[in-house]
Order: structure tokens, then sequence, then C-alpha cells
């Protein structure tokens, strides 16, 4: 099923949201991702068990599984890629790696896991302009601030996410999917455990990233439409192959008490 947000699947923000700025952006962006060195994310969603079992195939090659079963060889030079060798241990054993994992990975382990290993990558632009540790502390803005490089080639995408309804925003990345790859089915986190809904607010300046939810009873996808929107993120959700690349950014933060009333009071409102 498909919990949603006040009974809807998602929330469609473009009327909440003064969304004029956003064609300047989109050139503003374009042209920084041109300028600035990206990551790749994604790529274990399968080994971290957040996809629903009927579409863990559309994940490929996982690079959890890939480095659980390295030989020697191949995991020395794994290790030899690492931003700090010698913080990995000198086995792989029972350590973690790569998003939201004990030991993160860097750009040169993963152009080699795709290169040596298969491994499918499905967000090949992933910047952080508000660089987060784990996942938990996304709306906290604690000891956090955009990067140079964001102030630098961002600067009016940052002036636009300042003025979203936030009280406080604790995280803000960009992901971008190149020409017909897709984005893995997964959810952030599990509804049994989290019943509130984090806030966050994605904006997709061209709308054309063709975001859906995933009922996994159903076995059927919601589509997200639209260039602004929140949804539930612990419903599963992917994005669909296109020829072209895509990209989105999301903000995750707490929102204005009156910002969260007005959706709050329009969306659970009984029809007239
Ligand atoms: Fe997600």
């Amino acid at each position: 099923m498909i919990h949603g947000v006040f009974g809807r699947p998602y929330v469609a923000l473009e009327k909440y949201l003064d969304l004029e700025a956003l064609e300047a952006l989109d050139d503003e962006i374009c042209l920084g991702l041109a300028e600035i060195p990206v990551d790749y994310t994604g790529g274990s969603h399968r080994s971290m068990q957040i996809m629903p079992a009927s579409r863990t195939e559309d994940a490929h090659v996982d690079y959890g599984e890939i480095i659980a079963a390295m030989d020697p060889a191949a995991y020395a030079t794994f290790r030899s890629l690492a931003h700090e060798p010698a913080s990995l241990p000198d086995d792989p054993g029972a350590a973690t790696f790569g998003e939201e994992r004990e030991h993160a990975l860097s750009r040169r382990q993963m152009l080699w896991l795709e290169a040596r290993f298969g491994v499918y990558f499905p967000w090949k632009v992933y910047l952080e302009m508000i660089p987060n540790r784990t996942w938990e502390e996304k709306s906290s803005p604690d000891g956090k601030s955009f990067t140079r490089l964001a102030h630098t080639f961002f600067p009016r995408t940052l002036a636009f996410v300042k003025s979203l309804p936030f009280l406080h925003i604790g995280r803000c990345n960009l992901m971008g999917l190149a020409s017909n790859d897709h984005g893995t089915v997964h959810r952030d986190g599990v509804p049994a455990d989290k019943p509130e809904v984090d806030h966050f607010i994605t904006f997709c300046p061209r709308g054309d990233k063709r975001l859906y939810l995933w009922d996994e009873e159903k076995l059927q996808k919601s589509p997200v439409t639209g260039r602004a929107y929140w949804f539930n993120d612990s419903d599963y959700h992917g994005v669909d192959a296109d020829p072209f690349f895509r990209y989105s950014i999301r903000v995750d933060g707490v929102f204005r008490p009156d910002f969260l009333a007005t959706l709050q009071t329009d969306l659970t409102a009984p029809a007239p």
C-alpha cells in the first residue's frame, strides 16, 4: 500500500511555492554541473534491504553484494582506492561500505566498482550542498552549512532554497540520472518504525523526472508529477528511465508551522 501524506499519495506543492525562479535556476544548475566534480549514489539498495521484493532485480549489480564476495586481491585494490585506505579493515569481514554505512565510498572506488564489476549506480550525478553524515541527522541544522562549491556555483539556487518554508534546513542535495538509467525502487524509512512523515521539498526545475510511488501490494506505480512535491519517503519510490539527463533537488528540514498548517487544512478539508 501507499501510506501517503494527509490522506493523499503525495502533496503537489506548486500552488504553495513561488516557482518563477526555476527556469533561471535550471540554467545555473546545468552550468554548475559542468564545472564541478560530482559523486554517484545508490548502487546498494538491494543489499541495504530497502527494496520491495517484487523489484529487487531492477538493482542489477549491487556493490554491497560485490564487496562482500571480493577475494583478497580485489579487496586490496578496493581498499587502496579509498580516501584513507588505512581507515578500512584488512578484510571486509562485517564492515559496511557506501551510503549511510561505516565507510563511505570514494569517487575512485565507485568508478572501479562500476568498471570492474558492472555495479549499477542509478544516480550518476549526486551533489551534497549541505553534507550530512547520517540519514537521521538530515533535518537538523546543527553544525552544518552549504559547501563552498555550492556558494560559488549555485548562488541563486541557494537563495531559492533558503526562501522555502522551512524553520531550518539540514540537508540539500542534487540527484541526477544519466540518459536511460532508472532510479531503483526503494524506501528511505520503514513505516512501522517511523509513522510521522519527514519534512522535505523536492523540486525539479524542468518537471521532467518521472518519479513514482510503488504499491507493493497491488504491484502498481503511482506517478508523482509537477515541479515541486512532498511525499512520504517511507513509501517505496523509484524513477522511470528516459533517454535524457534528469535531475531534482531535495531539501530536508523542518517545515514552518504555518506552512504545515496550511497544507493540513487544505488537504484534509472535506470535499464541498
Ligand atoms: Fe529515496
